[in-house]
């Protein structure tokens, strides 16, 4: 699909078609096309877990203000954002940067320099962890949406959740928060879509600070 065709079409949807699964495939392909997004210092502070499962739907359903599309959509994703993911000796920061090195764009003699970068930047106070794992998460959360639209998928981001309950019964560590759920199936073209919603113009946008 186009992009502007993406953009255009993408809509939170409401009705999933229950009869028609997602297959493993897909949701591999859609997922391993949003990891494309990209992230401060490339440190990719994002995971999901992906419900199939209807009882694992139903629970997260009640700790999700009841949506009905949480567990009428045949995948749901709770998406996770590592606020942790900047840290010395984290897994996937000492990954990052031996791939640097590798690469070539980084020395290893610049260990030093590129954790206290990460810590100053992203750890130095919580509201600056939770800033680096929601804002590199949102870029994944929202391609995961757009790659969705291309790949003939539908998708519905929600916020209406009780984030404590949600950790507590799925057993996410305490280092993650959880920014959204994102349901994804196919459209019940049975239903109608609502028309699209109200933008902010290119003026309401733009701001000026004098
Ligand atoms: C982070 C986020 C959280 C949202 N949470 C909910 C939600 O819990 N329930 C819901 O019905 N819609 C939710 N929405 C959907 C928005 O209401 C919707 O995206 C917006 O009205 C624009 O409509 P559109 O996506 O169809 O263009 C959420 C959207 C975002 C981006």
């Amino acid at each position: 699909m186009d992009f502007k065709d993406v953009i255009d079409k993408r809509r939170a949807v409401n009705f999933f078609d229950p009869e028609k699964p997602v297959s493993d495939e897909l949701i591999k392909e859609l997922v391993e096309m949003a990891a494309k997004v990209p992230s401060s210092f490339n440190l990719q502070p994002w995971s999901i877990l992906i419900l199939k499962d209807n009882d694992e739907k139903m629970k997260l359903r009640k700790l999700a203000w009841d949506q009905p599309k949480v567990s009428e959509a045949p995948v749901v994703f709770i998406v996770l954002a590592d606020r942790y993911g900047w840290r010395e000796g984290h897994p996937l920061v000492e990954r990052n940067f031996s791939e640097m090195v590798q690469a070539g764009s980084m020395t290893k003699d610049q260990h030093d320099w590129f954790i206290n970068a990460c810590k100053g930047l992203y750890g130095e106070t919580e509201e600056k962890q939770q800033a680096f794992a929601c804002k590199n998460t949102g870029f994944f959360a929202m391609a995961l949406m757009f790659a969705a639209k291309h790949l003939g998928l539908d998708s519905h981001p929600m916020d209406g959740f009780d984030h404590d309950g949600v950790r507590k019964e799925f057993n996410v560590p305490e280092s993650y928060w959880i920014p959204l759920l994102l349901a994804v199936g196919y459209f019940d073209e049975k239903k109608q879509l609502h028309p699209p919603k109200w933008r902010k113009t290119f003026e309401e946008i733009v701001m000026k600070f004098d």
